[in-house]
């Protein structure tokens, strides 16, 4: 298969006349991935998008391909598709998220020049998914995916399905199309369906004169294992078994993936080949737990749109794979949801390689349209999703419901029925808000929001699902019950981080959980129902450009490995109502905190394993700022520094006009028996809690492990800044298409902590082989933004430039 995704023209407005290739309006040259309209970052206006647009691109066919039989696959078009080829209309897709493929060989020209064109409908047409009500993300426009041409032989290996029933044992299931115009017989029904009952057997036909052979190949392109077969002539399907000893398991932990190649014969002439890639693992469930080749996996996630600035859905390969990594290095998670659609193929391809387990679902928001029509779409998005994502091993569930909708168990009888039927290796599953709603999948998935910040973090199983023998997840949380800016106050920041460890803690902690992914990876810009009035939901861990905020760290802190450590506070009391800086938290995967204040040793602080019973990392209570110093700095004995220090921390945590009676108590009596004098209290006050005048105080956290200094923070009142940028990638490679690198960028202080008040403007531009996406100027929201550069065509050097006052 070969990509096309260069030199399309594209026409915000369509007209009959565009594909038949006249030039009028406004046309414009295009590359794929393409966004039908490039947008702020901020108060975006959904109706901006929302246009009938055209593409074209016109397709050499050599002469030498006649006698082939010509394809054109689209990985993604939102939203309503139709093709043209050379001014003939051949079809029409009305899903933007899944990919389709059409067969132009009658229209196409050989030797000659073709003319392909899309009209591509992007309004929120209310006939199909997700459209038709509210829904809480933008859904964007364009060819937004990889547009491929293939060329095949008459007859040919239309699909495959490798089925691993054991983490040994392949089963592949296959199609080929075409034997009747060779042999008249009636193969390669318009049904995609490899896996009807009458194809399980497998029966071989004598006298036939194809041959299908599967070879397993491991990374090296050696053979593992064949196996071939004689297909079933009538159909065109068959089923080829493959074991070997020799195969190593897809997990989580070591994601081995093989290729299976499968090759089509007639009278010992190649005529065609196909390949998947194949993970071998297994999928089951027991009441409380999906199981990964037979062991329990606790699914720790988050979910994900799959959107960027300025351009929407519109990346290339490398950034699609880059969120992998975030999620996976960066947020140090296991699982990720793709609500509310399948996603790329090259971010799956990128869970599949490390082993990062996905749960995926049907476009949808909420609403279950009422005619036939969105039913029957909505129907065949379960089957488009399943055929076109089987092969990847990362996909451990279907999501065959409307996110959030209400039950309607003729339609999700059908869409459970559909799901199992093309794939019966893997659970279904559902998301909904609804508790005890009508169970006909196999995992209950939950959006649990019921955490307010001062209760349990998590509804407890029984309370929820109708079936306790069935597993349960919680698919989403937090999200709109706190939304939290990377520009919020230091203290919101922190109730967001701890919000997402309670859940999660809660969640992991009842044995009554599969799974928890909270809401959500990073902020996303939404319709005008939803969002901070900015029409932006600031529900990720992380802002738009991937930044992190306080709450990634409470994810990435439950992973061991390199060391995690975020400090909840700035220290600064002038950011906190009445100066009191009150509780402090360490997100971290140390043993435990040491504090030193301006270099003098003040406690140790460690994780509260009663309060937090589920994570293996707590957050660590940072609560005491004054420690053992009225020792060794104030020379007090241990009896009367105990007593001024427990005083002085309330006043810190209080504020010393709503100190409460007992510390009042306590404090009259400390000052009667050490004979402290009201300016003693007063200059105890100010250079223990108050923290002013004399030196600028500088807190030092050390995250201690096993007995060593595994990483330390510096926080003190900073006015030196600097620039930090880092780039997804420097070396870009055109490929198939334009590459594009992600640069994200944040304003440090002199000890390199986010300067999260310096919303500086950021300006930017680019020279050499470079070009700038979206905009020249961007504020430092919370300190951080970020900008994206991609390819000419050009090669050589380009540089990108960022400069801030
Ligand atoms: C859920 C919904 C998500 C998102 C989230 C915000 O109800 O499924 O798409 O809107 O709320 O918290």
């Amino acid at each position: 298969m070969q990509t096309i995704n260069n030199g399309w023209e594209f026409t915000e407005q369509w007209t009959d006349a565009f594909c038949s290739g006249e030039n009028s309006g406004s046309i414009r040259a295009v590359r794929i991935p393409h966004t039908v309209k490039e947008l702020p970052l901020h108060y975006i206006d959904s109706s901006s998008y929302q246009m009938i647009s055209g593409y074209r691109k016109k397709l050499m066919i050599p002469e030498t391909l006649s006698g082939r039989r010509l394809f054109l696959q689209f990985d993604g078009a939102a939203h309503i598709a139709t093709v043209y080829v050379n001014g003939k209309e051949l079809t029409t897709h009305r899903n933007g998220y899944t990919g389709f493929r059409v067969e132009f060989t009658k229209e196409a020209r050989f030797g000659g020049e073709n003319l392909i064109a899309v009209r591509l409908d992007s309004t929120e047409n209310p006939a199909i998914p997700p459209f038709g009500f509210m829904i809480d993300y933008l859904t964007y426009g364009g060819i937004y995916r990889s547009v491929y041409f293939e060329d095949r032989n008459s007859v040919y290996i239309k699909d495959a399905y490798v089925m691993t029933p054991s983490p040994k044992e392949a089963r592949i299931v296959f199609q080929l199309d075409g034997i009747k115009s060779v042999k008249g017989t009636d193969s390669g029904s318009q049904n995609e369906n490899v896996l009807s009952d009458k194809d399980m057997q497998g029966k071989a036909s004598d006298g036939c004169s194809f041959l299908i052979k599967a070879e397993l190949l491991d990374k090296n392109g050696s053979c593992l294992t064949d196996a071939s077969l004689i297909p079933d002539e009538q159909s065109g399907k068959g089923e080829l078994r493959l074991s070997s000893d020799q195969i190593l398991p897809w997990s989580p932990e070591d994601p081995v993936l093989y290729t299976m190649k499968l090759s089509l014969y007639q009278n010992e002439e190649l005529l065609d080949t196909l390949e998947k890639t194949v993970g071998f693992r297994t999928i089951s469930l027991t009441e409380n737990e999906i199981l990964i080749n037979g062991k329990p996996v606790f699914l720790h996630g988050l979910n994900r749109h799959q959107c960027w600035p300025y351009v929407g859905y519109a990346v290339p390969e490398k950034l699609q794979r880059e969120d992998a990594r975030i999620l996976q290095e960066e947020l140090r998670l296991n699982a990720v949801r793709t609500s509310h659609y399948p996603q790329s193929h090259d971010f799956l391809d990128e869970c599949d390689r490390r082993g990062i387990l996905v749960f995926t679902e049907i476009p949808g928001w909420q609403h279950i349209g009422d005619s036939e029509e969105w039913k029957e779409q909505c129907i065949k998005n379960v089957e488009e999703m399943v055929i076109q994502y089987r092969h990847h091993p990362s996909v451990i569930m279907w999501g065959v419901r409307i996110n959030e909708s209400q039950d309607d168990d003729e339609l999700y009888k059908m869409t459970n029925a559909k799901a199992h039927r093309l794939d019966p290796m893997r659970p279904t599953s559902g998301v909904r808000y609804l508790e005890k709603s009508s169970l006909l999948e196999d995992i209950y998935s939950y959006n649990d929001f019921s955490h307010t910040g001062k209760n349990p973090g998590a509804k407890q199983k029984k309370d929820v699902t109708p079936d306790m023998k069935k597993p349960l997840l919680i698919s989403e949380s937090n999200g709109h019950m706190f939304p939290t800016k990377s520009f919020d106050t230091w203290e919101r920041r922190q109730e967001h981080a701890l919000r997402h460890a309670r859940v999660l803690d809660a969640a992991m902690a009842d044995g009554e959980h599969a799974g928890c992914f909270e809401w959500c990876m990073f902020d996303y810009p939404t319709h005008k129902d939803f969002g901070s009035g900015d029409r932006t939901c600031y529900h990720g861990v992380t802002d738009m450009f991937r930044n992190p905020k306080t709450a990634a760290a409470a994810h990435a802190s439950q992973s061991d490995g390199a060391p995690v450590l975020e400090i909840s506070s700035s220290m600064d009391i002038g950011d906190y109502p009445g100066g009191q800086i009150g509780d402090v938290y360490a997100f971290t995967n140390a043993d435990e905190i040491h504090l030193y204040k301006n270099d003098r040793f003040v406690s140790a602080f460690g994780p509260d394993k009663k309060t937090w019973a589920g994570l293996s990392h707590p957050p660590i209570l940072i609560d005491d700022f004054i420690g053992n110093l009225l020792k060794t700095e104030e020379h007090m004995p241990d009896s009367e520094a105990a007593l001024i220090r427990d005083c002085l921390g309330a006043a810190g945590k209080y504020g010393m006009a709503n100190l409460p009676v007992s510390y009042q108590a306590k404090l009259g009596f400390a000052m009667l028996r050490y004979r402290l004098s009201f300016s003693d209290g007063y200059r105890l006050y100010g250079k223990y809690v108050g923290n002013w005048g004399g030196e600028a105080t500088r807190w030092r956290f050390d995250a201690i492990k096993n007995g060593k200094t595994i990483a330390s923070v510096t926080k003190m009142p900073s006015a030196k800044l600097h620039l930090h940028a880092e780039a997804s990638h420097t070396a870009l490679a055109e490929g198939e298409t334009y590459d594009m690198a992600a640069v994200r960028i944040r304003i440090l202080d002199e000890n390199n902590n986010t300067a999260s008040y310096a919303q500086l403007p950021v300006s930017f531009s680019v020279s050499g082989a470079l070009e700038l996406v979206g905009s020249k100027l961007a504020a430092a929201e919370g300190g951080m933004t970020g900008t994206y550069v991609r390819t000419t065509g050009e090669t050589g050097e380009g540089t990108l430039t960022i400069s801030a006052e």
